[in-house]
């Protein structure tokens, strides 16, 4: 694969982690107790955060990169690129973004877009950094589906 060009610098990458910890304290989770935060980087520095929204459903729950996907949307438009997301939680959890963000962010984010996420379980909480391609290497494209 060749090299990201999207890059973000190291204190980039910490304040996107840190935006998105700030964030997960917003987090409606009284069932799972899970509670994620989400924050964007958008393709002029912006940054969109948000947090997961449970429902008593359960199913209709929302996670915290799409809760931010939307609330990006409705800040800066339908035109939204997303250049990298940082996702973090309050239980100091390794947790990458599940299936369905992974589809959502591929919508607004190039392949070589950088995804945060807390990958172990140490003190420090080492954050794993990929791009889109790597971490969703083949999701749904409707482009040549005609
Ligand atoms: N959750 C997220 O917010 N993001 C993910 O990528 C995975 C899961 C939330 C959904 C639910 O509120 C809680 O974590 C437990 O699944």
């Amino acid at each position: 694969m060749p090299p990201s060009s999207i890059t973000i610098s190291p204190q980039q990458q910490a304040e996107l982690i840190a935006a998105a910890q700030q964030a997960a304290h917003h987090a409606y989770a009284p069932y799972s107790g899970f509670r994620v935060g989400a924050a964007l980087l958008l393709e002029g520095g912006e940054i969109v955060t948000a947090a997961n929204v449970e429902n008593a459903s359960y199913g209709l729950s929302i996670c915290a990169e799409r809760s931010a996907i939307v609330s990006a949307m409705a800040q800066h438009g339908p035109k939204l690129r997303i250049h990298a997301v940082a996702v973090t939680n309050l239980n100091h959890a390794p947790s990458s973004p599940c299936g369905a963000c992974r589809q959502v962010l591929a919508e607004f984010m190039p392949p070589d877009g950088i995804v945060l996420f807390p990958f172990d379980r140490t003190p420090e909480t080492r954050i794993q950094s990929l791009t889109l391609a790597e971490l969703f290497p083949f999701g749904f494209d409707l482009t040549h589906a005609q």
